[in-house]
């Protein structure tokens, strides 16, 4: 072999060995998170997710993938808990309602007219109390990463409910929550706990009468609306979420990989909560435009009614959550128009 060919030749050699060495890593398949949720797309969870989906496909694309599997087309809520105990998805974004089984303290935000809206909300979620709240799972190996916001809860059913004993014997459909089907009864109608995806043929075939309490978002793009005629703007309580992972993943995510998904998760989060007053704006009024479902308003007294109806259960319910989580709840009122 001649000098400049055997050169040639190691050089190959040389390069295959460096690909080699270096192959591991660059040939490595990517992470893959998967995200299961159960709205639409175009809610502002379904918009966080895909918003997630996409920086991380920017910004950390050759090592970690998220999948995004939206209108319970993977699971369920209940279904996918376990399935994040177990490993088999990565990410949820459940309502609080879906979370008391792993942290009586997470039934705070479950509690009738505790937020006056979501501004007060956006405030508690800034005090050393709500920081300890998304901590309260751990001991179940579940950690909370951040609170993702949606709206207030408004009831609907086939009935005009404008004061609380229009609610009286109506079967409401309310997520897994005992709070919420506390408050159910209080206002005299029968709870009946059922999944997300399941309510609109419940509606539809008459096993129940309306539901408890969704958000403008939710109903809208559940299409609920076709099966119910009136909806009360009620603000009966916040539909608000928690993205949790699970511990143990997390934990095991390499440093820098896990710094750069804490700092798009910072940035998704701050966009779910600035656009979901306005998602949930523009669905009410499409709800309204729509024609087909009137929209209930309530005077101050009638509002007074409900509220005085439901009270009783922030007393049963404020030493399993605790008192000072409540107080510091009803301080971030102050500044609220209300
Ligand atoms: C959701 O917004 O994730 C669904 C809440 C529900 O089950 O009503």
């Amino acid at each position: 072999m001649s000098r400049s060919s055997l050169k040639r030749a190691l050089g190959l050699a040389g390069c295959s060995l460096l690909l080699f060495a270096a192959g591991p890593s660059l040939a490595a398949d990517p992470i893959v998170i998967k995200f299961s949720h159960v709205v639409a797309n175009d809610t502002p969870k379904g918009q966080g997710a895909q918003m997630l989906q996409q920086l991380v496909e920017e910004r950390l694309g050759d090592r970690v993938k998220i999948e995004v599997y939206p209108n319970s087309s993977l699971y369920d809520d209940t279904k996918g808990l376990n399935a994040l105990l177990t490993g088999d998805v990565q990410l949820l974004a459940p309502s609080m309602a879906k979370l008391g089984q792993y942290s009586k303290s997470m039934q705070l935000y479950d509690l009738p007219f505790l937020f006056d809206d979501m501004q007060a909300v956006s405030r508690f979620e800034q005090t050393p109390e709500a920081t300890k709240l998304l901590e309260s799972m751990e001991g179940h190996g579940i950690l909370g990463l951040a609170y993702w916001h949606n709206g207030m809860r408004q009831p609907t059913a086939n009935t005009k409910m404008q004061e609380p004993r229009d609610m009286r014997g109506l079967k409401l459909r309310v997520e897994p929550s005992n709070v919420l089907a506390d408050q159910v009864k209080a206002l005299r109608a029968i709870p009946r706990k059922m999944a997300f995806g399941e309510v609109y043929q419940g509606m539809q075939t008459g096993v129940i009468d309306g539901q408890a309490g969704n958000t403008w978002s939710n109903i809208q793009t559940q299409k609920w609306p076709e099966v119910q005629q009136y909806v009360t703007e009620a603000n009966l309580g916040v539909l608000s979420y928690v993205l949790i992972t699970n511990d143990s993943f997390w934990k095991g995510l390499p440093a820098e990989v896990r710094t750069e998904l804490n700092d798009i998760i910072a940035e998704v989060t701050e966009s779910v909560n600035d656009n979901a007053d306005r998602l949930n704006n523009e669905a009410r009024q499409a709800i309204a435009d729509s024609g087909s479902t009137t929209i209930t308003t309530l005077s101050a007294d009638q509002l007074a009614d409900w509220r005085e109806a439901t009270d009783s259960v922030i007393d049963k319910y404020r030493d399993e959550i605790g008192d000072d989580l409540i107080r510091a709840a009803q301080q971030s009122n102050q500044g609220s128009t209300d």
